[in-house]
């Protein structure tokens, strides 16, 4: 073999390595902030149980209960820093089992769970009454729980918009009096870039309580794009709101993770894309570092309201910061979940 070539291959290899290591990786939460005496509730840290029909013993995707979501590793990163932490999902059995990994790898036994099922807005209600009821603080609350489907939730609402945005919009305003008697304390909204792709249809949302209908690819992608794009217009219009308070919020992009995008797919397409996808996305310890540094990064307070990405404050679009989106948004939500 020729020297050319070697060097060449070495040239490869060290252009993937730095690439995976530094760009897909993306900067770390550097904060080493200690949070004992604090409590923190995640939405969504529980894992769907591998799908009927998939065949662990040629699956390269990790089987439920392992590492994967964002969600649990932001609990596992929180326990870690001494916060006493609630699980919020909505299964009582994928969330005891969260619930032992979440204490088996931080090591903590300040680790409690909590049904939530967010397409249900009695749900929402018992939880906040529950969390209030038995829980004397509250430092962080994680809005990071999502969905990637068509159908409707309980009460008749778009299921990604009723889950994403109102769900998440009811729970913050019942726990909102409880965060302004803890100040300093922080909410943070998990969005996507995707919201750069929504749009919000009023019209739409008055007359069925859905940003949009269909269950065509194209349909389901824009109704979860218009649901986060939601989620930074909330988070818009309550740091005007908490104007005043010891309470900021901001929302984020997490990175294109590899969750378990590849379960329920065939062993043809694993072999093939999964490396693709381990390579090029980040794993779920990466994807949870902007969360991260959103909960706990020291000084933070002036940027409330913002959107970040791979751990900085990042611009938005105009629709993305527009009040008069922001506060109508606000008023359909209150009414839609009996606020108002
Ligand atoms: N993965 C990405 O590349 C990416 C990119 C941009 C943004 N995000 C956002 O990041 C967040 C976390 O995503 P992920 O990648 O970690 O996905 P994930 O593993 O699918 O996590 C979503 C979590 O939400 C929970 N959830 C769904 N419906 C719920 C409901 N009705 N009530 C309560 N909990 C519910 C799920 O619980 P079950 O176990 O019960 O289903 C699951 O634990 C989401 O908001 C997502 O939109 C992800
Ligand atoms: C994230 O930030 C790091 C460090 O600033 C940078 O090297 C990397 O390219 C960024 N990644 C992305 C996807 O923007
Ligand atoms: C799963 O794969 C193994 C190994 O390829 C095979 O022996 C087994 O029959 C498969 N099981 C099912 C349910 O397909
Ligand atoms: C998070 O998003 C929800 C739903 O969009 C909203 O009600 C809530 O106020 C937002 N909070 C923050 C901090 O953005």
């Amino acid at each position: 073999m020729s020297p050319c070539f070697l060097l060449a291959v070495g040239v490869i290899l060290l252009a993937a390595y730095i690439f995976r290591h530094v760009v897909v990786k993306g900067q770390m939460c550097t904060s080493s902030a200690q949070l004992h005496g604090k409590t923190a509730i995640v939405t969504g840290e529980s894992r769907p149980s591998t799908a009927a029909g998939t065949n662990l013993s040629v699956s390269l995707v990790p089987p439920a209960g392992s590492n994967t979501g964002i969600g649990k590793m932001t609990a596992v990163d929180l326990a870690k820093r001494g916060a006493r932490v609630i699980l919020a999902c909505r299964s009582r059995e994928r969330g005891e089992a969260a619930l032992q990994d979440v204490r088996r790898e931080s090591g903590s036994s300040r680790v409690v769970f909590m049904q939530l099922d967010l397409a249900s807005l009695k749900s929402v209600r018992s939880f906040a009454e529950n969390f209030l009821k038995a829980e004397s603080r509250l430092d962080l609350l994680i809005n990071n729980a999502g969905v990637y489907m068509s159908g409707r939730t309980e009460d008749g609402l778009g299921l990604m918009f009723g889950v994403n945005h109102i769900g998440h919009f009811l729970l913050t305003n019942l726990l909102l009096d409880r965060l302004k008697q803890c100040g300093p304390s922080r909410v943070v909204n998990v969005s996507s870039m995707a919201h750069n792709f929504g749009k919000i249809n009023f019209d739409c949302l008055n007359t069925h309580k859905a940003l949009r209908f269909g269950t065509s690819f194209f349909e389901v992608l824009q109704g979860y794009s218009d649901s986060k794009l939601c989620n930074i217009l909330f988070t818009h219009e309550l740091a005007k709101r908490l104007q005043g308070t010891k309470v900021t919020c901001y929302s984020l992009h997490p990175g294109v993770i590899n969750s378990d995008l590849g379960r329920n797919t065939s062993p043809v397409f694993q072999w093939v894309a999964m490396p693709l996808i381990a390579f090029f996305f980040k794993n779920t310890v990466q994807g949870a570092q902007s969360t991260l540094h959103c909960a706990v990064q020291e000084g933070l307070e002036p940027l409330s309201g913002r959107y970040f990405s791979n751990c900085t404050v990042k611009k938005l679009y105009p629709k993305a910061k527009d009040d008069a989106a922001a506060k109508k948004l606000w008023e359909l939500s209150e009414r839609l979940c009996g606020l108002a």
